[in-house]
């Protein structure tokens, strides 16, 4: 046990994709995966081990923002022996080149946050996404028909942001889209000797203003989970 998961030990596969919102990890354990368990609740945290293909996986919500994400990620790396966590999440796209419900695959994440001052490192973090994750997580878009945008977001501290133009700054260095984990989760992970990648759907765009509803968000979210629990 952890202050922020009530799991017994070895209770999570190596694996755990870890979706923001906990329900929607539970609709996840729920819809996709056979023999499951719920396995932490704390904060209604919700965290769930199953089978997918007969393989042993993991799926817990993340909470939002990067000392959600933090909390969660680092206790599953370091007291859970997890290896691998895949967020699957949404972003806003900042690139012109994506529309509502593409697949991005972020390769990297920048920050606008202090998260790196943690590990006192004399310069800037790059923090990427694992390679051979990154490798399948791509393969598997193709294999299934999609193609996924990959490159660098934006992990950002802030959703309500007072300069409502700052984000051109961003894409001016083509960051494709905005969330607001990965820079910890990838952080975190390279600290750890662990891997980590983040695969996002596009629930809006700060380029055209369009937003997709709860419930069509639901539906493309299919495309994402097919990629992540094939990895
Ligand atoms: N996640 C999805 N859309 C977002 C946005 N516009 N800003 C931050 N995180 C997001």
């Amino acid at each position: 046990m952890t202050p922020h998961i009530n799991a017994k030990e070895n209770a999570f596969a190596k694996t755990v994709l870890m979706p923001g919102d906990p329900l929607r990890a539970k609709f996840i354990a729920e819809n996709y995966l056979e023999n499951v368990s719920l396995v932490t609740d704390v904060r209604n945290m919700y965290g769930y081990t199953g089978e997918y293909k007969g393989k042993k996986i993991s799926v817990m919500g993340s909470g939002m923002g990067i000392p959600s994400i933090s909390i969660y990620a680092y206790e599953l790396f370091n007291f859970y022996g997890v290896e691998n966590i895949i967020r699957v999440g949404s972003c806003g796209a900042y690139s012109d080149k994506l529309d509502l419900y593409d697949i991005v695959l972020a390769q990297g994440a920048c920050t606008n946050s202090s998260f790196q001052e943690n590990y006192h490192i004399p310069g800037t973090f790059s923090a990427i996404a694992d390679f051979d994750l990154l490798l399948k997580a791509y393969n598997n878009a193709k294999d299934l028909g999609i193609e996924p945008h990959v490159g660098n977001v934006l992990s950002s501290d802030v959703f309500y942001q007072d300069d409502v133009n700052a984000w051109k700054k961003w894409q001016s260095m083509d960051v494709l889209a905005v969330e607001m984990e990965s820079y910890a989760l990838y952080t975190i992970a390279a600290n750890l000797g662990k891997k980590a990648l983040t695969i996002l759907t596009v629930s809006d765009s700060l380029v055209t203003q369009k937003e997709t509803t709860a419930e069509e968000r639901q539906n493309s979210f299919t495309k994402m989970m097919e990629i992540a629990l094939n990895l």
